[in-house]
């Protein structure tokens, strides 16, 4: 007779046991599903999906003056749910000690928009695709470009010494 009330209470137990894991696990993997399921809506509204930012560039204090310093990064576009990343560049071309004496170029070529490398010996930008050649201001020396290099005109140095550029979705 105890033996069966002692089994009756086990049994008991085992169940509520049997709940609460149940309970436990269900919330451990509605929160693995859920957190990112929030921060995949949330995240483009936030965070690379933003239609406007400032982007860090570098050290200030590590571009070398008339040596042009190139950069690049990356933009995630959010169309609903479909994301498509654009690599952008330029290159960052120190004149003095004074932050605003800085010209910052977009490496993409102006005639079709491949990416233009910076040939130090030829002292000038070339674009690979149909030879296309700027100068260190940005002007076009040769091949097909219609107009110069265009320019990252908005940028700052952060007090903590970092050139950023003011990038916005076109
Ligand atoms: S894309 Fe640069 S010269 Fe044609």
């Amino acid at each position: 007779m105890s033996d069966e009330g002692h089994t009756g209470r086990n049994e008991i137990s085992r169940r509520d046991f049997i709940k609460v894991t149940t309970g436990i696990v269900g919330g451990v993997i509605g929160l693995a599903v859920g957190v990112p399921a929030i921060a995949y809506l949330l995240d483009p509204a936030f965070k690379s999906g933003a239609k406007e930012a400032w982007i860090p560039i570098g050290k200030f204090a590590d571009m070398q003056i008339g040596q042009p310093y190139a950069f690049s990064f990356t933009r995630v576009q959010v169309n609903g749910w479909e994301r498509t990343s654009t690599s952008h560049g330029g290159f960052v071309i120190r004149k003095s000690d004074n932050p605003t004496d800085t010209v910052i170029f977009n490496s993409r070529c102006t005639h079709l928009g491949c990416t233009v490398n910076w040939k130090a010996d030829a002292q000038a930008f070339i674009c690979p695709c149909h030879d296309g050649k700027f100068g260190i201001n940005g002007k076009v020396l040769g091949g097909p470009p219609p107009r110069p290099l265009d320019q990252f005109t908005d940028f700052r140095v952060t007090q903590d010494g970092v050139l950023e550029i003011y990038y916005k979705e076109s």
